[in-house]
């Protein structure tokens, strides 16, 4: 995955006057056409104590909003850093929203003053199928999108 690709695409349609929601859609769109492991990629947004799902790709989940502290989403606000989940098999918490998920990562939504907005999660069908590039190249992403708040 090129983060800096899927960044320079939302600078671009920021400057022709995309809203945030909009560029959240272009930045799962992006971010899911750049791996065929990415079998499910969100964008939750902190709202008060628990996060509510503001963009997807992937199947549908009815878990679109998540209390902080719950599931690996929660656990990654609540314990403020990124989570990377070889198998999910193996954790107590996890909230599952497809039976075909294998592994999982989280990567924070800071805004500039380091305040936690959201988070991509991003969901394989593959064990292990995330590594230090994709937690980067998330990261290239997840800090553009921070600096709109
Ligand atoms: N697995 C997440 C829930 C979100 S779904 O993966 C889309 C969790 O345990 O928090």
């Amino acid at each position: 995955m090129d983060g800096s690709g899927v960044t320079t695409r939302l600078a671009e349609l920021r400057g022709a006057g995309a809203s945030r929601d909009d560029l959240m859609e272009a930045a799962v769109e992006g971010i899911a056409a750049a791996s065929a492991k990415y079998d499910w990629v969100g964008i939750y947004l902190l709202d008060g104590d628990a996060l509510e799902l503001q963009s997807f790709r992937g199947a549908p989940t009815e878990h679109t909003r998540i209390a902080v502290g719950h599931g690996v989403c929660g656990t990654a606000v609540a314990e403020n850093r990124d989570i990377n989940v070889p198998d999910v098999r193996e954790l107590d918490n996890y909230i599952a929203c497809s039976v075909g998920t294998r592994s999982e990562i989280v990567v924070l939504i800071r805004d500039a003053d380091g305040v936690v907005r959201g988070q991509l999660d991003l969901d394989s069908d593959t064990a292990s199928a995330f590594d230090d590039g994709d937690e980067r190249e998330l990261k290239v992403v997840a800090d553009w999108l921070g600096s709109l708040y």
